[in-house]
């Protein structure tokens, strides 16, 4: 098999200044494929940049940009086209979550985590699926999360903004059935990235149960994309907690998840 099976095919990754996004690049520049790389802070993007292009002889290019802000995707989309003609897989990684009482958050805060854990995504999803469509090929992952599968007191718009990347992408991969292009929402469990900083977390004594490291978390989804898989759940704890979660009654598992989470809130 050749050693770059995607060279010159194109990615966009959104959030790839970290974690799973940063993750993402690196092994999806190991197969071959050219890059664009989103996120806020360009000085750790042209750097990853500078990295990959040396390490795999690829070309990535950095466009700098805030998902959150209104016409945020609309400018992307534009740039992104100053330097690819079509792009053939979309990552919507990019993401963050507030820990606390909703009561008490901070308005502008929400709105920010929605506009760019929901609409960006949704935007970018509709700007780039005509282009895969002429092609009758793409790849679009949306980075969704086991948080999506539950109703998650003091994490609850966070909790329902994963809910809506789970559903939209189950029910757009159906709809794209059979076009070429194909939808995977990876669901993390707990992962080892800035995410707990970034939603500010209460340093915790133990470990969240099932927690993995960011590359084997981009790496399942990854493998998962490439096998067309609808939706990616990392590791065998976060799976069977998943499975649990179907079957409890649902305010059996509100009242559950609330007492983890509360034990979050600083
Ligand atoms: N870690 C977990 O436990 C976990 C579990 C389930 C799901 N997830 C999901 O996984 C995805 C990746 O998160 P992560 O865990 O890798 O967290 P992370 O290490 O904090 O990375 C988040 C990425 O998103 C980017 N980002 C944040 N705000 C942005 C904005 N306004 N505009 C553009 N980019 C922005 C960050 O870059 P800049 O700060 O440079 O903009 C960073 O590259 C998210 O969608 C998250 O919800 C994470």
């Amino acid at each position: 098999m050749n050693s770059k099976p995607h060279k010159h095919k194109a990615a966009l990754i959104t959030g790839a200044s970290e974690g799973i996004g940063y993750e993402l690049a690196g092994i999806m520049a190991a197969d071959g494929w050219d890059l664009i790389l989103t996120a806020r802070r360009e000085e750790i993007l042209q750097d990853l940049a500078k990295d990959l292009r040396e390490k795999h002889g690829i070309e990535v290019f950095v466009i700098p940009c805030d998902l959150s802000k209104p016409d945020a995707t609309d400018d992307l989309f534009r740039k992104v086209h100053e330097f690819k003609p079509c792009v053939n897989a979309l990552i919507n990684n990019a993401g963050f979550g507030m820990i606390g009482y909703f009561k008490d958050a901070d308005s502008d805060r929400i709105n920010e985590m929605l506009n760019l854990n929901i609409i960006s995504l949704v935007s970018l999803t509709r700007l780039f699926i005509p282009e895969m469509t002429r092609k009758g090929m793409g790849w679009i992952m949306n980075v969704g999360s086991v948080a999506g599968f539950v109703p998650a007191p003091y994490f609850a718009t966070y909790s329902a903004s994963k809910a809506f990347v789970n559903n939209f992408s189950d029910a757009l991969a159906c709809e794209l059935d059979g076009t070429g292009i194909t939808v995977t929402c990876l669901a993390p469990g707990p992962t080892r990235t800035g995410f707990g900083r970034v939603a500010g977390y209460k340093k915790a004594k133990r470990e969240q149960p099932g927690a993995l490291d960011a590359y084997p978390v981009a790496k399942l989804g990854y493998d998962g994309m490439l096998q067309g898989k609808r939706m990616v759940i990392t590791g065998g704890f976060n799976q069977g907690l998943v499975r649990i979660i179907k079957l409890l009654p649902r305010q059996t598992v509100v009242n559950l998840t609330g007492s983890v989470m509360k034990k979050r809130i600083p």
